[in-house]
């Protein structure tokens, strides 16, 4: 994890945001300011300064070269996230303190894992992914690019998650099962079978249906 060095610009003022400018203060990093459309309307996000929009990249990177996507929205996050990287901005991951990480878990850029969330040995978690709340990912999961883990959401061994798919709060996923990308588990979820790219899937145990 990067070390909290100078100023820190988060992308996205919303609530996802306001979480994750916390998170980042746990860290150590207290020089934090968003960028966000709805400036130059909304100038102060609870406490920390919004001093741009997100679509002008360059307003306030002279002074701020270190960066983080924190739009909610799994694809908007992943485009903005690969944007940053594509400008050169440096992109930490962020885990709070009260999260159980596996010394042999990778995660990737521009992810945060929030309070009380575990990953165990073996997982890999790509750029700019969710691990909210208490969610739990167990040994040797895949989990893609861009993808959104709900608060208290558990996964088992070995599942695999396509790039920017929404697992859903408190959904259980069963170990080895794998989820394509795109793909929306509703809330309570129990998916014990593979599900194809581009669905959504929900119910006890999960049913699909096409689209997101
Ligand atoms: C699955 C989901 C995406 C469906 O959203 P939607 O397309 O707007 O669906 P609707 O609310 O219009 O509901 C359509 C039907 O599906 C049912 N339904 C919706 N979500 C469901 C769920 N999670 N499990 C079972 N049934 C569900 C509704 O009861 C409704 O049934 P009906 O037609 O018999 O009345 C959404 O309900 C959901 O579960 N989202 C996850 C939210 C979440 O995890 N948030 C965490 C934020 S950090």
């Amino acid at each position: 994890m990067a070390r909290p060095e100078g100023p820190l610009l988060l992308l996205g003022a919303g609530g996802h945001g306001r979480v994750v400018a916390e998170i980042a203060e746990a860290l150590g990093w207290n020089d934090i300011a968003f960028l966000d459309r709805l400036w130059p309307e909304l100038r102060i996000n609870l406490i920390w300064p919004v001093i741009g929009t997100v679509d002008d990249l360059n307003f306030p990177t002279e002074a701020r070269k270190t960066a983080f996507a924190t739009i909610g929205s799994n694809r908007p996050r992943l485009e903005l996230h690969r944007r940053l990287i594509e400008n050169g901005f440096a992109v930490p991951h962020f885990v709070h303190p009260s999260a159980t990480i596996s010394r042999y878990a990778v995660i990737g850029r521009g992810t945060v894992v929030m309070p009380g969330a575990v990953v165990n040995a073996g997982a890999r978690i790509g750029e700019a992914v969710i691990v909210n709340t208490g969610a739990s990912i167990d040994h040797d999961c895949r989990i893609g690019d861009g993808v959104h883990i709900s608060p208290g959401a558990c996964l088992a061994g070995q599942v695999a998650v396509g790039e920017r798919s929404w697992i859903g709060i408190g959904a259980v996923v069963r170990e080895s099962v794998t989820v394509g990308r795109d793909v929306m588990i509703g809330a309570g979820a129990a998916v014990v079978m593979d599900i194809g790219d581009s669905q959504t899937a929900t119910g006890v145990p999960a049913r699909t249906r096409t689209g997101t």
